[in-house]
């Protein structure tokens, strides 16, 4: 978007002290912490209901340090190769103690789980190098979203407004002025003292991911548009133990049309014990890396795939544990596919993005009163890899931090110099099928392109393949306002700059896995 398309519209505007854009657990936090400073706050979510945010579908948990800050620091770094920013890590370290105790356990009374004793019932993912994981179940994230909805949305200084979607940024001279929603077909503009982006992830990017189907990159498509910066955008994570059943159920991307029923198995189970084994049987983990399932995410996930290549089918071993006791809502979920035993056959799939609009240690981004946080935000802590467990708690850490910030800034939404952008007699509608086909292709060329493996002919093609794509796409958004539209613009301009950060980096670390020939598969080291 750009401040030229403007129309004098400011007379009619809406205006917030803060609008938050996104309700997951970053966006929930910001907007609390912006309330608890004395300001109203405007939090816009495009979903219907709290599972279509990425936080409710988060199964592992929320790491803590457990009285030992310098180890988990040590984990962050180790599980990026080396590439985490140390002083963004320090930031997250030092606050997630007092984060999760005042927000999640103080305020909205989460019921971790507890060993018989009534200690909290710490859990270990891969990466982790002891057991500090607070969570409940397997199901954590629905268990933490559900409340914090209720909560900000009782919250006598905060609104929440439901689906409503925000398609542009209104900017001028390197400053956020609002947002434009898709309220009424012409569009209708939100002028805020600050704006705070949190949007969640890309998951629609692929055809097979751990997000929701509305997981489109909208704000870093809207940030990026504005000029903000961005950075880190080619680590890309694949989980490496997402189910791949026969079930199929239908999906928004594809039109309503089945696509494969893809959910997570979490990394809590190897953690508790289950292994990874070929279609041999045998098991493969050790064979390369150290610490064999619970090594870093990307090399699980590597191995995992060429396991698949190799032998035809990776299934995780649950037999090692207490399944269904002790994971019962992962356990049912295979039940309600059809997968029987202790063998569920796994594949890696799309599951968060490392990098995203570039931030510093409060969310501020590259442009005055815009901050960005959660996962559609790039803090520097998880460098080229994420470790286990910490996502949700960069959400929280850092939409605490940005919420506070954001209420001392702007409490003074300025309208008088900027118009909106004019989405004035666009059509509403769509073509039925057009975002599907255009979906299609999009999430073909990144399943194909920009997977678990990389090599630069094939960077260099998805590019070709999605700067044609946004063209259409550019083309179509002149004259029409529909929701879905703005999704695949957003998919289409996220998607070219995970393929422009791909091209402009060589060098194989964390989820960027370089290979020089298209077909050359990782190999054991024994
Ligand atoms: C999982 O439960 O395996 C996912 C946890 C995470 O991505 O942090």
């Amino acid at each position: 978007m750009t401040d030229t398309q403007s129309t004098p519209n400011a007379a009619s505007a809406e205006t917030a002290a803060v609008v938050v854009v996104g309700s997951g657990i970053a966006g929930c936090s910001a907007a609390l912490a912006a309330a608890r400073e004395g300001v109203d706050v405007l939090l816009l979510t495009k979903a219907t209901k709290p599972d279509d945010a990425s936080t409710d579908w988060a199964q592992g948990g929320i790491s803590t340090t457990r009285g030992d800050p310098a180890a988990l620091t040590e984990d962050i770094i180790a599980a990026s190769d080396g590439t985490a920013d140390p002083d963004a890590v320090d930031i997250l370290v030092e606050h997630a103690d007092a984060a999760v105790e005042d927000v999640l356990i103080d305020t909205l009374d989460i019921g971790f789980d507890e060993t018989d004793s009534g200690e909290f019932d710490y859990a270990r993912e891969a990466a982790h190098s002891e057991s500090r994981i607070l969570h409940v179940d397997a199901a954590t994230g629905t268990h933490i979203l559900r409340p914090f909805l209720n909560h900000v949305d009782d919250h006598e200084r905060i609104e929440v407004r439901q689906d409503t979607a925000a398609l542009e940024l209104i900017t001028h001279e390197g400053r956020v002025y609002g947002v434009v929603t898709d309220e009424a077909p012409d569009g209708h503009p939100i002028y805020a003292g600050t704006t705070i982006l949190a949007t969640g992830g890309i998951g629609a990017l692929y055809s097979r991911s751990t997000n929701p189907d509305d997981a489109t990159g909208d704000g870093i498509a809207m940030a990026a548009l504005a000029g903000a910066d961005v950075a880190d955008l080619e680590y890309v994570q694949f989980h490496p133990t997402a189910s791949d059943c026969e079930a199929r159920s239908a999906s928004k991307r594809s039109g309503g049309a089945a696509k494969q029923d893809t959910f997570l198995l979490s990394e809590a189970l190897r953690g508790e014990g289950a292994l990874l084994r070929n279609a041999d049987g045998d098991r493969f983990m050790p064979d390369y890396h150290p610490d064999a399932e619970l090594a870093p995410r990307d090399v699980v996930a590597r191995a995992v795939e060429t396991e698949r290549e190799a032998t035809g089918e990776v299934v995780l071993d649950v037999s090692p544990l207490e399944f269904d006791a002790e994971f019962p809502t992962i356990a049912a979920k295979c039940r309600d596919r059809g997968i029987e035993g202790d063998e569920i056959p796994v594949a890696p799939c799309e599951h968060f993005l490392c990098g995203g609009i570039a931030v510093d240690d409060r969310g501020r981004t590259s442009l005055d009163r815009l901050y960005a946080v959660g996962e559609c935000a790039r803090t520097g802590v998880h460098g080229a890899n994420r470790l286990a467990s910490t996502s949700l708690l960069e959400g929280l850490v850092w939409g605490l931090r940005a919420g506070e910030d954001a209420a001392g800034v702007g409490a003074d939404p300025d309208h008088t110099v900027v118009d909106a952008p004019d989405l004035l007699n666009r059509d509403p509608d769509l073509p039925e099928r057009f975002a599907t086909e255009k979906f299609a292709r999009l999430q073909r060329t990144m399943d194909e392109y920009l997977g678990l493996e990389r090599n630069p002919e094939e960077i260099a093609r998805a590019g070709a393949v999605l700067r044609r794509l946004k063209g259409e796409v550019d083309a179509y958004i002149r004259t029409r306002t529909a929701r879905d539209l703005y999704e695949l613009r957003n998919a289409s301009v996220v998607a070219l700059l995970i393929a422009r950060a791909a091209s402009e980096n060589a060098e194989s670390v964390g989820c960027h896995y370089v290979v020089e020939d298209e077909r050359e598969p990782e190999q054991p080291h024994p």
